[in-house]
């Protein structure tokens, strides 16, 4: 298990790659609570850079959606937190999910086999053959000019009796896919080239990332229920909005547009 993993990250970087992000710009624990809690404490601090990156072999109190736990065993899975600026305007930051989801994917994508694809579950899951490769959780300080603290877990070492039975048939994991082990880093090192660049554009252009989204759009087509805030709607899943919203087309063809869900029923085969 490496305790400094910032050259590996770093190894086939161009020169100008690596001032974008160079070593004071990561912090790595072989073990801590979480990776977005650290983050987040220093957003607020107001002592963050664009690309600020935590990451851990262990997390004690690893945080999911919807106040879950996010578990994985020591070592095994890439666990990170990024420093990502926000626009302005807070109508475009429903956008980050799915614009993390898109450089997160075409990481994954390009290491897998030619004409390998995964499948989008909006907001920002990633599927393979319809289990939960990944998780995203995109959280933000309450400050002006904020950062958002945008936490990816990848299941990459992660072997099937290591998971929870429950989640046994609806995870997977890099090394199910290949039977063998990856780096964890190098995976890291491809996604984090797909973040870098015009920092002021990775919120503020979202064409690129909903075509990819759309193309891999898991709950296109199918009927749906979902729980937004106190109420039900149900519909056919029909595609995503400019804020990165989900298109519900209802049965008096009026068209929902849902920010966030508790829950989506329907999207599995039962
Ligand atoms: C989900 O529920 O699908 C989102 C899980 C996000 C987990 C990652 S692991 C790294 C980062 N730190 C955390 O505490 N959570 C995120």
């Amino acid at each position: 298990m490496s305790s400094d993993p910032y050259d590996e990250i770093v190894r086939n970087w161009s020169p100008e790659e690596r001032i974008q992000f160079p070593r004071e710009r990561h912090s790595h624990f072989p073990e801590i609570d979480s990776t977005n809690r650290v983050l987040l404490e220093e957003i607020r601090s107001g002592n963050t850079s664009p690309f600020d990156l935590v990451t851990a072999d262990f997390q004690t109190q690893g945080r999911g959606r919807r106040g879950d736990r996010w578990e994985a065993p020591a070592g095994r899975n890439l666990l990170f937190s990024l420093a990502i600026p926000l626009p302005n305007d807070p109508t475009q930051w429903s956008r980050l999910p799915l614009i993390t989801a898109y450089h997160v994917g075409r990481a994954i994508e390009s290491v897998l086999e030619p004409g390998q694809i995964l499948q989008a579950k909006w907001p920002n899951d990633l599927l393979f053959h319809e289990r939960k490769l990944l998780g995203i959780l995109v959280e933000t300080s309450s400050q002006e000019n904020a950062f958002a603290a945008v936490g990816v877990g990848i299941n990459v070492n992660l072997r099937d009796n290591e998971l929870p039975v429950p989640l046994r048939k609806t995870a997977t994991s890099i090394y199910q896919i290949f039977g063998c082990e990856s780096s964890r880093w190098y995976l890291l090192s491809l996604i984090l080239r797909n973040f870098l660049g015009d920092t002021s554009s990775i919120v503020g252009s979202f064409t690129e990332a909903k075509v990819w989204f759309t193309e891999r759009d898991f709950l296109l087509g199918k009927s749906l229920r979902i729980r937004s805030g106190n109420r039900w709607i149900e519909g056919i899943g029909s595609g995503i909005g400019e804020g990165g919203e989900l298109l519900l087309r209802g049965t008096n063809e009026n068209l929902f547009e849902i920010v966030s869900a508790e829950e989506i029923q329907g999207a599995y085969r039962a």
